[in-house]
Parts: C-alpha cells; sequence; structure tokens
C-alpha cells in the first residue's frame, strides 16, 4: 500500500481519529472533543475558534510579524505592494473595528462588492475577526445579480469600491452598487466605500461612508470566539433553478481541511509563495488566495490583471519570476488564453521560472493539449484538481505533499481524505469501471463541505441528497477507472462553466425570456476553444412581433449583458420557429448541445415532433457550429 493509499484508508475508516489529529494544526479557543456528530454530519460541534486569528493573529504571535502576507501586483493600476503579516493584522483589527462601530456583530451578515485589491482579503478576515458572515459577490456580476443577492443574504452593512479596473477600462462599481441597492427590496443600513484613486464615487449622505476615514477612526478590535459550526461565509453558487443557492462555509472544519490541504495536496508549506490565479469572488478565491495560504503561514499573491494583454502573455511568467512563486493555481482557460497569443512559449523562456515547482489546475475540465503544453513551457509537473464551490477543496487531486501518484492526463487522479467517490447509473446501481453515470460523495461529507444553503433547507436536501439515499449529488458525470482514477466529463444539470466562471442555463433562460418579444427560449453550453464553455441561445418569437430578428437578437445580448455582466460573454443568440420538445414537453438540450457540439446522437425516444430537428441543426449550422477546428473535450 502506498503512503498515500494508507492516509486515504485511515480517514475513511477511522474519520474522528484522523479528523481529531489534523484539527490539533489549528489553533483553538476550545479544543473539540465532538469529531463528528454522525446524524448532522457536523464537524468539531463543540469546538471554539477564530478563522481569522489562525490566519493571521497566530503568525505575528509567532514572530513572523516581518513575512509577506500578501504581494499585490496590479498591472492595470501600475502598482506593487508587500503586506507583511503585522501590517495585515494592523488593517484588519481596524477594519473590524470599523465594522463594529457600524453596528455589526456576531452572526450578522455583510456583502462584499470589491475588485482584487488588498482591502478586498482585509473585508473578508475583518467579518471573520467579529464573527459576521462575509458573502462576497464577484465584482464581473451586474446589478441585479448583486440585487438578488442582497435580498437573501439581507446584510446590515456592504463593503465596496469606487471602481474596478478591466485590462484599460475604469469600470464605476459605485453605480452599479446603487443600481442593486435600488432593486433590492432589502434596505441596507451601511455602505463602506473604498475611493481609488482611478475614479473617486459620490457617497450618499446617511448611508454611504468612506473606508478610509472610517477605518482611521475605528479603533482595533480583537478576535472573537465562534462555534466551530456558524457560518464563516456564504458564497453564492449557480445551480439548475434561476436562483442562485447561497452555500453555507463553517469556520472549524473550513480551517481544518484547508491547512491539511496546502501541505499534503498543494505541498506548498509555511513561507513558501503561492498563487492562485483566480478572483476572491469564487471559491478557488475564497480558499486559495485567501485562507489556506494565510492559514499555513505563506505568502499570497494577489493579482489584478489578465492571463494575457496586462500587458502581455507573458504576465503569468514576469509574476512567477518576480515573487519567487513556489505553486502556481489557476483555471485551464487562463492557460489556453497564454497558449493561444504564445504557442512557443517564448515570453515564459525570457523569465526564470526556477522558483516555481507545480502547477495546479481546477474550474473546468483541462483536455490534455492544454496540459502537455503547460507542462512543456513550466517545465513542472501539472496537477489537475476537481472541486466545487460546495467542497471548498478538492476532492479528487494527485496529493504531492504526500506523494505523487503517476498522472494520467485529463484526469484529476484520486479521492481525497474523506471523500467516498461513487458513480451510480440512472437505474441507481453503482456503475462498472470506466462505465459513466453521476459522480456522487457518500455521507457524510469530510470537513469543510457546505454545512447548508441559506434560506433553503428544503432546496439544499432535493438539489443534493434526494437522487442517491446516503449521498451527495455532485451534478457532475463522470467515471472511475479500472486503475481507481476519476474522470469528470461535464455537468449533467443545466450548469455551465464559461471560462471558469459557473452560471446556470435555466437562470440566462429566465432572463431572456424577461424580453417582451420572446415566447420561450433555450441556452445551452457549447464547446469552446478559449473558454471551455459558451452559452448560445435560441429564441422563439411571440406571433405579433414587429420589430427585426436582428435587433432583438442585440436586445437580448445587451440584456445579459446588463442583467448578469459582461462576464457571462453571452454573444450568440438565433431565432428558431420552435424548440424540440419531448411529448411531455421538456426542451432536448441534450440533443442541441450534441449537434451544436458535432457528436453522435440518438433520436430520443420521447421527442413530439421529429421535424423540429433538421430546423436546429440549419440553425446551428448556419451559426458556423459545429466548429470544425474545434477539439476541446
Ligand atoms: N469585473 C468587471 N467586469 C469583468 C470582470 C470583473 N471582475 N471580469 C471580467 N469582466 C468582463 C470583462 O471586462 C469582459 O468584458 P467585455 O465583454 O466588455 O470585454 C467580460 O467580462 C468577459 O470577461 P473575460 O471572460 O475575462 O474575457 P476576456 O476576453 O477579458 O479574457 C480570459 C479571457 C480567458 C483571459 C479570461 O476569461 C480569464 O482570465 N479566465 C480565467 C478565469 C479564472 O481565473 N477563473 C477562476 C476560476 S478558478
Ligand atoms: P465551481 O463551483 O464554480 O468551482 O464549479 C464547480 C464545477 O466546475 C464542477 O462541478 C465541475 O463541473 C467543474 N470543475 C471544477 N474543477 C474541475 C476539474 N478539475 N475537471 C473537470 N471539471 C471541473
Amino acid at each position: 500500500m502506498s503512503i498515500y493509499e494508507k492516509i486515504y484508508e485511515n480517514s475513511i475508516k477511522n474519520p474522528e481519529i484522523f479528523w481529531g489529529e489534523v484539527a490539533k494544526d489549528i489553533n483553538w479557543y476550545k479544543e473539540p472533543t465532538k469529531i463528528l456528530n454522525k446524524d448532522s454530519g457536523v464537524w468539531f460541534e463543540d469546538g471554539e475558534l477564530n478563522t481569522c486569528y489562525n490566519a493571521v493573529d497566530v503568525h505575528v504571535e509567532n514572530g513572523k510579524g516581518e513575512d509577506v502576507a500578501i504581494y499585490y501586483d496590479s498591472p492595470v493600476t501600475d502598482t506593487k505592494k508587500s503586506i507583511s503579516y503585522q501590517e495585515l493584522l494592523n488593517r484588519v483589527s481596524k477594519v473590524a473595528g470599523m465594522l463594529a462601530k457600524a453596528g455589526i456583530n456576531k452572526g450578522d451578515r455583510v456583502v462584499i462588492y470589491m475588485p482584487m485589491i488588498p482591502e478586498a482579503i482585509i473585508a473578508m478576515l475583518a467579518c471573520a475577526r467579529i464573527g459576521a458572515i462575509h458573502s462576497v459577490v464577484f465584482g464581473g456580476f451586474a446589478s441585479h445579480e448583486l440585487a438578488i443577492r442582497i435580498d437573501d443574504i439581507c446584510p446590515k452593512a456592504i463593503l465596496s469600491a469606487s471602481c474596478g479596473i478591466e485590462i484599460d477600462k475604469v469600470l464605476d462599481y459605485k453605480i452599479l452598487l446603487d443600481e442593486a441597492i435600488k432593486l433590492s427590496s432589502h434596505k441596507v443600513q451601511t455602505c463602506f466605500i473604498f475611493q481609488r484613486e482611478q475614479k473617486e464615487a459620490s457617497l450618499i449622505d446617511g448611508r454611504d461612508l468612506d473606508w478610509k476615514v472610517s477605518e482611521d477612526n475605528a479603533n482595533s478590535t480583537p478576535c472573537v470566539s465562534v462555534k466551530s459550526n456558524d457560518p464563516l461565509y456564504v458564497l453564492y453558487t449557480s445551480g439548475t433553478t434561476g436562483k442562485p443557492k447561497g452555500v453555507i462555509r463553517d469556520n472549524g472544519g473550513h480551517a481544518v481541511a484547508l491547512k491539511w490541504s496546502m501541505n499534503n495536496i498543494y505541498n506548498c508549506k509555511s513561507s513558501q509563495v503561492y498563487w492562485a490565479a483566480s478572483d476572491v469572488g469564487w471559491v478557488v478565491g475564497h480558499s486559495y488566495i485567501v485562507y489556506a495560504p494565510l492559514f499555513n503561514g505563506c505568502s499570497t499573491i494577489l493579482y489584478e490583471g489578465k492571463p494575457v494583454r496586462t500587458p502581455d502573455s507573458g504576465a503569468f511568467w514576469r509574476v512567477c519570476e518576480e515573487y519567487k512563486v513556489n505553486v502556481l493555481f489557476t483555471a485551464p482557460t487562463a492557460f489556453r488564453a497564454i497558449k493561444k497569443e504564445d504557442p512557443q512559449g517564448l515570453l515564459a523562456k525570457k523569465y526564470n521560472l526556477q522558483s516555481l515547482e507545480t502547477v495546479f489546475i481546477a474550474g473546468e475540465r483541462c483536455d490534455s493539449d492544454t496540459l502537455n503544453w503547460i507542462k512543456e513551457i513550466s517545465s513542472t509537473p501539472v496537477i489537475d484538481n476537481w472541486w466545487q464551490t460546495e467542497t471548498g477543496w478538492p476532492i479528487a487531486a494527485n496529493p504531492i505533499g504526500i506523494e505523487m501518484i503517476p498522472v494520467k492526463a485529463g484526469s484529476p487522479t484520486k479521492p481525497m481524505p474523506g471523500f467516498v467517490v461513487e458513480v451510480f447509473n440512472e437505474k441507481h446501481q453503482k456503475c462498472k469501471a470506466n462505465e459513466l453515470g453521476n459522480i456522487t460523495l457518500k455521507l457524510p461529507l469530510p470537513p469543510s463541505c457546505l454545512t447548508g444553503i441559506w434560506n433553503n433547507e428544503q432546496g439544499y436536501i432535493k438539489s443534493y441528497l434526494s437522487d442517491y439515499e446516503g449521498y451527495y449529488l455532485s451534478g457532475d458525470s463522470g467515471y472511475i477507472d479500472e486503475d481507481g482514477y476519476l474522470w469528470v466529463m461535464g455537468r449533467m444539470d443545466g450548469v455551465i462553466n464559461v471560462a471558469g466562471h459557473r452560471f446556470s442555463t435555466g437562470e440566462f433562460e429566465e432572463i431572456i425570456s424577461s424580453h417582451n418579444a420572446i415566447a420561450e427560449c433555450a441556452v445551452i453550453g457549447v464547446d469552446d476553444e478559449l473558454r471551455g464553455e459558451i452559452a448560445i441561445g435560441f429564441l422563439v418569437l411571440k406571433s405579433n412581433v414587429e420589430a427585426k430578428n436582428e435587433d432583438i437578437i442585440k436586445e437580448v445580448i445587451t440584456l445579459m449583458r446588463e442583467q448578469v455582466g459582461a462576464v457571462a460573454s453571452f454573444r450568440i443568440a438565433t431565432i428558431v420557429p420552435r424548440l424540440p420538445k419531448t411529448r411531455s414537453g421538456k426542451i432536448l438540450r441534450g440533443t442541441m448541445r450534441a449537434i451544436a457540439d458535432g457528436k453522435s446522437y440518438n433520436m430520443p425516444s420521447t421527442i413530439e415532433d421529429k421535424s423540429v430537428l433538421p430546423e436546429i441543426e440549419s440553425a446551428i449550422n448556419e451559426l458556423g457550429y459545429p466548429h470544425k477546428t474545434k477539439d476541446i473535450k
């Protein structure tokens, strides 16, 4: 048995002994004596701790105050800054005081809608310090999306900035925030606005406060003790329905699993440099820009830029050289963008990449071409890892901190401790080796996995726990091969993954249907060379519509941009006379996708009218699909 196999087996056979031991690596105010409540699945029930203490204070107390906690690198503003653990502690304590002064207490919610600036991390840690629950909303979401989240989480305060910068465009975040507050029924008491010099925002009297002034005038505030299972944050993600789901993460399980993952999966030890090139608005940003590297006393990089065009496709390699990055983690899309502009990796050759030990990729399926390209250009192992907002850390990976399992390109390798991955077919039978089915995780889930869905206990049970009794349904399809490697092939539900960003086709359809010319519509994800997947809309018009088709398409695209945000990259729609449906009225999205991806498909036996498919096929062909050059999956 290999070391990994022994550790894994122990975690499954003796979960309480395994995680009880791992939990000793965390500083608790009250050490947990109950490791797992088998009835509720709650970890470390009677433990008490503070997440911010474990991420910041502890390192200062241990004499690491002068070590760099955050390297902020912003090519879009031409700024570079190093923030030590001591400086981080000073600022987080003051911002915690600023929140406390505004009446925010343990259990209150705070929305954070920020660009990639250090204040975003400071805000998250300050909430954790006082036991407030943060809910970060990705800065690329438009007002409508922000408003939905405000109404669900009902924050006492919102922390935001005057603007964000996308390459060379200055985006007025404050206008988006004001609009979102106007749209939402919940009325927030206080907004703290961080004024950036690229664009100052005007503040609304009685509601908005200048962040810098408030921070300067606040008292430093100590950490409070919270129960292990108290929520640290709620992060919204897309599901099968139009409404985003607020994934609840606890304090204790999160700290325990994330710190373990840094050493054992990512092999990034204390004082090393870790770079997750993502955004704090996504789970990868929460776990691996902010919490895990700081729990482990590493230096984390906060990069406000793109893989390309800021200023060129050598940007990632420049950052790796400049900060002596040991571990780089990003989405395959970022590398596909770099590869497209610099296929020979000429820019990479300009930089010294000696410090770089490993590249990790996650967020979407990685094609083997891209994986092999990264390996060749970076001269490091490239490790795929599969996980979800719901788990907060990898379900399957190659734990190179323990030992390197031989890589099979395209597979995220094997399950991590505590995760029992099983694949079931539609008949609810366990799949044989190599048989494609629904990927499930046996309950109880290990520490750090979601403890529920905010405001929606029934939705949690319905979406995740009701299909296979005793199992969590991941929503992904895949198989386990004869050597026990997991292969994740794509979503089984209406979730699509555009440039590593998760969206719901159901939500897109709801927004498109709100256009007054649309009778009904279908949105499907199709393979895309750069973004992995891209959404395409099929629109059926109401009978009395007089506007030109091309005008309606333009309006629908604008509507999506205004409602979801440009980040949805919704740029393709077409008008069709009708949609293919089953006799019970279900739209045959899977069949439409197979046509667009150029895959073979069987005529569904339940189809209502066979003559619809040729119409759809010709509409898809007119859009230029299936692409002849495309070979993503
Ligand atoms: N705030 C505001 N707008 C944003 C935004 C943000 N945080 N992020 C993206 N957008 C906007 C962009 O400005 C762009 O707008 P435009 O249509 O007006 O040009 C649009 O959303 C699409 O953005 P993006 O997907 O970033 O496209 P791009 O062409 O600018 O860049 C890539 C393409 C591949 C370089 C980029 O998608 C990328 O870096 N992907 C990696 C994704 C990633 O790290 N995912 C993390 C999950 S692990
Ligand atoms: P998110 O919750 O935004 O992190 O998205 C999670 C989804 O992204 C998963 O359910 C998968 O569909 C997809 N995903 C994440 N990582 C991988 C991976 N390594 N391989 C394949 N798909 C992945």
